[in-house]
């Protein structure tokens, strides 16, 4: 596998820690060592999160082509375009974002909080757009693009999740080389790895990294977008594409792309009682906090299957935390008694 030969622009802290879940082990019985890799505080931009890490892979084309506008595209309160904020800042470039009407949920400040509230300080010019939840490409962002060159600027088009940038899965592919250097620190290797999925880029960078120990299978992929049937073929093509990129040996087969699809509803950006109840456990047992929309549901699932004996007695099972955390502003109806 050769992911050195693309060109890395580091926006984060270096490798994100490794952090034991103890309390919530034992909470579930003590006989699966739960950890958190912390990618919700891999950065000093704007929080971090895992597109920061993603964009590490696209940001050298992006000054290579000379371009001076990042453009992306999310819901209200898409974390993708925060982060992109945050990195246009950082870059002295300017960033126009489309964010669209996702979810069915609207607290007060709905469209004020979190994650926009911070995209606009950090100077972002934010479209708001009636559109509903789909992750493919929308006419809002090709008129994003349009207006920004008419302008006479040079935009750069980061998708929904950085996935449908070719680039997009490289960046969880450095994911799983981290995590196989602090496993030889650490003196143990994971049995699962368990992640949140919606736009499919970050699953898809780590099958294909956990794919070159033969662990493809188990990356367990957490549905968050209560539809998973397009985020599944999603992921299995970006793997097979990021697959190509890196030169991986033996390809991605079908199965190799396990997503979960227990936990996603009751619909994308909307959580169920257990979601809520994950993230009150998670937060009260180990001062670790997750959001509605994504790592509240992969939480919800780990500590489920935990309860369920579905990973066997003595596992060691890594989250990946993702980030998200800035929109739980945006959900404060939901947590006015805790
Ligand atoms: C906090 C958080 N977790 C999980 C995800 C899902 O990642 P992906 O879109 O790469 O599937 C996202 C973005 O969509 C996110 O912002």
């Amino acid at each position: 596998m050769n992911l050195q030969r693309f060109p890395r622009y580091p926006l984060t802290f270096g490798p994100s820690p490794i952090t034991p879940l103890k309390r919530l082990s034992e909470h579930l019985g003590g006989k699966v060592e739960l950890y958190a890799k912390r990618e919700d505080c891999n950065s000093g931009l704007a929080f971090g999160g895992n597109k920061t890490r993603k964009l590490e892979y696209l940001i050298p084309e992006a000054l290579e082509q000379g371009c001076d506008t990042l453009v992306s595209i999310g819901g209200i309160q898409s974390n993708q375009t925060r982060q992109v904020a945050a990195v246009a800042a950082h870059l002295g470039m300017r960033c126009v974002l489309v964010q669209e009407d996702w979810v069915n949920y609207s607290d007060a400040v709905y469209d004020r909080v979190g994650n926009i509230e911070m995209s606009r300080i950090m100077g972002a010019e934010v479209r708001l757009d009636e559109a509903g939840f789909d992750i493919g490409i929308r006419p809002s962002w090709e008129q994003a693009l349009e207006d920004v060159r008419k302008r006479g600027g040079k935009p750069f088009p980061i998708p929904a999740g950085c996935s449908e940038h070719p680039y997009g899965g490289l960046g969880f592919v450095g994911f799983a080389e981290e995590v196989r250097q602090q496993e030889r620190e650490l003196g143990f290797k994971f049995d699962y790895i368990v992640v949140c999925s919606v736009t499919g880029s970050t699953q898809a960078g780590m099958v294909v990294g956990f794919a070159a120990d033969g662990r493809a299978r188990r990356v367990i992929g957490i549905d968050a977008s209560a539809k998973p049937e397009r985020t599944r073929e999603q992921i299995l093509r970006i793997a097979r594409h990021t697959a190509e990129l890196v030169e991986l040996e033996g390809g991605i087969a079908d199965e190799d792309v396990v997503l979960d699809t227990r936990y996603g509803g009751p619909e994308y950006g909307l959580p169920s009682e257990g979601t809520l109840e994950a993230i009150r456990l998670c937060a009260r047992l180990e001062g670790v906090l997750t959001d509605p929309v994504y790592e509240g549901k992969s939480m919800q699932g780990m500590i489920d299957m935990v309860r369920n004996g579905e990973f066997a007695e003595g596992s060691r099972v890594l989250y990946a935390h993702l980030g998200g955390v800035p929109a739980l502003n945006a959900y404060s109806y939901l947590f006015r008694n805790g």
